[in-house]
């Protein structure tokens, strides 16, 4: 399928590993994106822990038009609507926020709260979610919890993150309850802030080929 005929989920899933992006300057936003899409993960999620966020948001929404980029540390409801203003498509949080997921659903906008215990799972599926963070993964147990928490939650899908990289992406992404993979391991801040774009395509290529098992 064209990535332009798939939903924002759908594309998260044809990604692969999404790319969790901390910018310490907006500038960098699209060299970073750019770098990637050449490594074939065309989508990324630009972290609100550092102040540019919004503004590394806007750039690559306007000009990298092939990249569906979102909003990652979405802590509070104001995060959320700047995201969405910059041109964000989707938000990702490390926890669940009841303020973010409502306002998101009642806008129609993909969101993905980190939902780690039954609980918060069933206060995501009470909005009609599906789709969750799963973070930090390799802390609450990783694929063996992910596994147990899908036996009562049938159809749940998890984006884990933490610890996941090149070694054992295929083990994540084989498994049916996973989606895809966030990590920050194809686009570490320090390879961001030398300039490293090869780098990063190159390990973006690698993550995508381990996945695959190759
Ligand atoms: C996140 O916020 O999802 C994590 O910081 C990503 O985890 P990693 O740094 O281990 O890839």
């Amino acid at each position: 399928m064209n990535v332009n005929d798939m939903s924002v989920i759908e594309r998260l899933a044809n990604s692969v590993v999404v790319p969790v992006v901390v910018l310490d300057k907006a500038e960098d936003a699209i060299p970073t994106a750019k770098a990637m899409y050449a490594g074939g993960i065309d989508t990324m999620e630009i972290t609100f822990r550092t102040a540019c966020a919004p503004e590394a948001i806007k750039a690559v929404a306007e000009n990298c038009p092939e990249v569906l980029v979102g909003a990652g540390t979405v802590l509070n409801l104001e995060q959320c609507k700047k995201a969405i203003e910059m041109g964000a498509k989707f938000i990702v949080s490390p926890g669940y926020s009841e303020e973010v997921v409502s306002w998101c659903v009642e806008n129609e906008i993909p969101v993905l709260p980190g939902c780690v215990t039954p609980t918060e799972i069933m206060l995501a599926l009470n909005h009609g979610l599906n789709l969750i963070k799963f973070f930090p993964a390799n802390v609450y147990g990783g694929l063996n919890a992910m596994k147990n928490l899908s036996a009562p939650f049938v159809g749940i899908k998890f984006v884990p993150t933490g610890g996941v990289n090149a070694s054992n992406i295929k083990e994540y992404i084989d498994a049916p309850f996973i989606h895809a993979v966030g990590g920050s391991w194809v686009c570490a801040k320090a390879d961001i802030n030398a300039g490293n774009w090869d780098k990063i395509t190159q390990l973006c290529k690698e993550a995508r080929q381990a996945a695959k098992g190759e």
